[in-house]
């Protein structure tokens, strides 16, 4: 699909907003992403045009991060974090019955174009591990049941919240908002609950707290230069 101009307009928006043009490629790529729910040929050109670089090397940004895809997504990406804290957890086992679920394998779309599946790396959310994302949205402390159900739900067409609180829109709005969080949704919802911060609290009681950093040219006690 052709590139349009509202949609040029809207990637020399992002480049504005950096001192460098090609520091807006991930944004834009997202941008672009957002449109047919991949990083097409045209869309790249575009990116590359607007950064000034070349195609070459919007793709080399393109294709390192796994976040961007070759392929149409389809309506809704869900990953299972496989990670350590997430894989010692259950999050294997919440693969498992997902894939089943779909019938699909790692970085596979189903044949209808409604899921896509994908084995994630940790989403810094292990304090609910495991963790499931759809459209990049948070499901915490899934079991292979629960996860299961959200596919199903999804399926129905239901509306479905993620735990935090977000309604579940689709891969495409979600890659909007990674190019343009200021919509607002990337603040809705509770980032932070008490289960994240039973920590900090443990060490504000113990009055434990983290060493100072090395200062720059100076060595620390382990004789590391700072
Ligand atoms: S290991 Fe899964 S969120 Fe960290």
């Amino acid at each position: 699909m052709p590139i349009s101009d509202t949609t040029r307009d809207q990637l020399q928006e992002l480049v504005a907003r950096y001192p460098r043009p090609r520091s807006a490629l991930m944004p834009m790529l997202h941008l672009v992403q957002s449109l047919e729910g991949e990083v097409t040929s045209e869309g790249i050109a575009a990116c590359a045009e607007a950064a000034g670089v070349s195609a070459a090397e919007a793709t080399a940004v393109a294709s390192f991060y796994t976040m961007y895809k070759r392929k149409p997504v389809g309506k809704h990406h869900i990953g299972v974090c496989t990670n350590t804290m997430c894989g010692l957890l259950g999050g294997d086992e919440v693969y498992a019955a997902v894939s089943e679920r779909l019938g699909v394998g790692h970085d596979e779309p189903t044949a209808d174009g409604e899921f896509w599946l994908e084995r994630i790396e940790c989403q810094a959310a292990c304090t609910h591990a495991p963790v499931m994302t759809v459209d990049w949205e948070y499901m915490d402390d899934v079991t292979p049941t629960s996860a299961v159900d959200v596919i199903d739900r999804l399926a129905r067409g239901e509306e479905v919240r993620s735990t935090r609180g977000p309604v579940i829109r689709d891969f495409r709005a979600s890659e909007h908002s990674l190019a343009f969080p200021e919509d607002g949704l990337a603040a809705e919802g509770t980032p932070v609950d008490e289960k994240m911060l039973v920590g900090l609290r443990l060490a504000r009681e113990l009055g434990m707290a983290a060493p100072d950093a090395p200062v720059a040219g100076t060595t620390n006690d382990a004789g590391q230069e700072g």
